[in-house]
């Protein structure tokens, strides 16, 4: 949930460190700190608050001079956000900065409090940077390595010893790390665009593998002290997709960017008409027995499973269950030989879902992963691997990567549904084409609805309380409208089954209160219609999104705002259904003065349990 990052090289430390800080603010962005050996003293600067406190402090205080440095910035987990509870932590000898949990942190703490240590912080880290300085025995990677045996729980760290002025030290067990390395000088970082702006070129750190980083390279060891030969990667994105190119937010930004999304992860995937999924180890021949297929993600990527079941049910004729990651790995899953787990997730990181793909492989079942994060850990685990190609998603809330995971999700029905010969081929061509024309949908969207989602916005500013209401498809969709709105809008709402409105919910409904309808299938339109009835006559402000033909029967007057969509493919439909709630939720967050890109008590990449 926090980013880290750490350099040694011949630039300006505390510059690049906090210029590699501001790609992963993303991250958490309660609390900053950076430190760098200033003629050969650790000089550490921290605070509370967003980078730009941190960089106000620096020219308050003077920022470290030095060329060797590691920089933190916070989600809090143990310890409410405050200077003290700020990364850097330090132990006499020693400096770190840490991603992740440690869960016998209160077993050490207690341990070192015997030993006559003493602790000023609430957090997890400063154990560890305790226990370092206690174990420490003039051998950093020793040292590093006999504390790794010690500690349960996930960890990226960046570790200075105040007696190796020249290098920085980095682990990880569970939580990401990549080590980026360029002519003379060296990073970590917790994700790639961190580094972009120095190197394309990098090395993902494995399970308990240390590294070190002087100016003339990084060397690896494993958890034994054992050399490493590691592969160097180089990232595909460039700077200008991981910075906000003339957009006020990033979130505005990748829903712009959904078109071209779509289009990069669908059509390497089609040859000849139909999808193709050999180079993601995915053929007939091998899906075409599966009996019971289990989705499991969290957030924005569950209700993209959620789509899923609904297209792959009608389609394909294979049951599926959805499940939230958090609760599928304790529920003790009926799943084993012969069914399918897919894992959805765009950080490829999630603490949940990468226990549950775990999991899943324990029982015997084969797994499939959805990811947009290259070579991240459920990427790798996985049995068989789709990637999202959306670039880097930098907002908090999802919508590029939903998007492409949609995308993937009917591919991979289309295909189950080949394997399964429950749709001719020829239909399948027929869905495929479909497809292929969505980035252009998403597009028409973009450019005729977003002056009306404004307006609508507008509307919902003073709003406490909201529903959005659908049947199928479209409350599937609805559950990610919901979702998008209350987390960059901070106004509680909720997504319900339309028909289910009248076994409780429908006493909520009173003056005014806005319910977002979404009716885009035509065979339940009357249905749905009912519904708005239900709550209009109730007082219900509605806002209803449906395509161009489902309003042609809509009587005068059934709704207050209509966002009207060409008509499509009724099945692809929450792919260019999503874009007017994703404009909604992030013109509504805008309107009411809230940064889209870092809502509050939120991270991008939810790397804790
Ligand atoms: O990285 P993941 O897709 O595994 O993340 C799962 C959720 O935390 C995520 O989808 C979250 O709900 C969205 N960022 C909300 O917009």
């Amino acid at each position: 949930m926090c980013g880290i990052v750490g350099y040694v090289g011949p630039k300006d430390c505390s510059d690049v460190l906090v210029s590699a800080l501001t790609k992963l603010e993303y991250r958490g962005y309660d609390s900053a700190g950076i430190a760098v050996f200033d003629n050969s003293e650790i000089k550490t600067v921290k605070t509370k608050g967003k980078l730009k406190d941190l960089e106000d402090k620096l020219v308050e205080t003077g920022k470290p001079e030095g060329h060797v440095g590691i920089g933190h910035t916070r989600w809090a987990t143990h310890g409410e956000p405050s200077d003290v509870n700020s990364h850097p932590h330090s132990g006499a000898r020693v400096t770190i900065v840490h991603n992740g949990i440690i869960e016998n942190y209160i077993e050490l703490k207690e341990f070192l409090t015997s030993k006559g240590r003493t602790f000023i912080s609430d957090t997890d880290t400063e154990v560890i940077a305790q226990l370092l300085d206690y174990k420490y025995n003039g051998n950093p990677l020793e040292t590093i390595s006999s504390v790794m045996a010690e500690l349960k729980g996930s960890f990226a760290l960046g570790i200075m010893f105040r007696d190796f002025p020249d290098r920085v030290f980095a682990v990880r067990r569970e939580s990401p790390l990549i080590v980026g390395v360029a002519k003379g000088e060296c990073f970590i970082a917790s994700d790639v665009p961190a580094i972009l702006k120095y190197t394309k070129n990098y090395y993902l750190l494995d399970h308990d593998e240390i590294a070190t980083l002087t100016k003339d390279g990084a060397a690896f060891v494993d958890k034994h002290l054992a050399p490493v030969q590691k592969d160097l990667k180089t990232a595909d994105w460039d700077m200008e997709a991981a910075e906000k190119g003339g957009y006020p937010h990033f979130m505005i930004k990748e829903i712009y960017e959904q078109p071209t999304a779509i289009k990069t992860t669908v059509i390497p995937r089609i040859k000849d008409g139909l999808p193709c999924l050999e180079e993601c180890g995915i053929t007939l021949e091998k899906i075409k027995d599966f009996k019971n297929i289990a989705i499991v993600a969290c957030g924005t990527a569950m209700h993209a499973g959620m789509v899923g079941k609904y297209v792959i049910e009608s389609l394909a004729r294979v049951p599926v269950t959805v499940d939230i990651a958090s609760e599928f790995r304790y529920r003790d899953p009926i799943i084993g030989k012969g069914d399918l787990v897919i894992i959805i997730s765009q950080s490829g990181e999630t603490a949940d879902s990468l226990a549950a793909l775990r999991l899943a492989k324990q029982t015997g079942a084969v797994t499939l992963a959805i990811v947009n994060a290259k070579g991240s850990s459920i990427a790798r685990e996985a049995d068989m691997l789709i990637y999202t190609l959306a670039g880097p998603e930098i907002a908090v809330a999802s919508t590029k990567a939903y998007i492409t995971q949609l995308s993937v999700m009917y591919l991979f029905a289309f295909e189950l549904a080949l394997a399964k010969q429950t749709i001719s081929t020829d239909e399948c061509k027929r869905l495929v084409s479909s497809l292929l024309k969505m980035p252009d949908a998403v597009q028409n969207i973009i450019d005729n609805c977003e002056e009306k989602c404004k307006y609508i916005a507008t509307k919902l500013i003073t709003a406490d309380n909201l529903l959005y209401i659908g049947r199928g498809l479209d409350y599937a969709l609805s559950m990610e409208g919901s979702l998008k709105l209350k987390e960059v809008s901070y106004i509680h709402s909720e997504s319900y089954a339309a028909g289910e409105l009248k076994h409780g919910t429908i006493s909520l409904i009173d003056d005014g209160m806005p319910v977002i309808a979404v009716a885009t299938q035509s065979a339940i339109i009357a249905k749905t219609i009912s519904n708005i009835v239900e709550v209009k006559s109730r007082g219900a402000k509605v806002i209803l999104v449906c395509t161009d033909v489902c309003a042609r029967d809509l009587n005068d007057g059934i709704a207050d705002h209509i966002i009207e969509m060409p008509h499509s493919e009724e099945l692809l439909m929450p792919i260019t259904a999503v874009v007017p709630l994703q404009l909604l939720a992030y013109y509504t967050s805008v309107d009411r003065g809230i940064d889209p890109d870092k809502p509050r008590n939120l991270a991008k990449s939810v790397t804790v349990e």
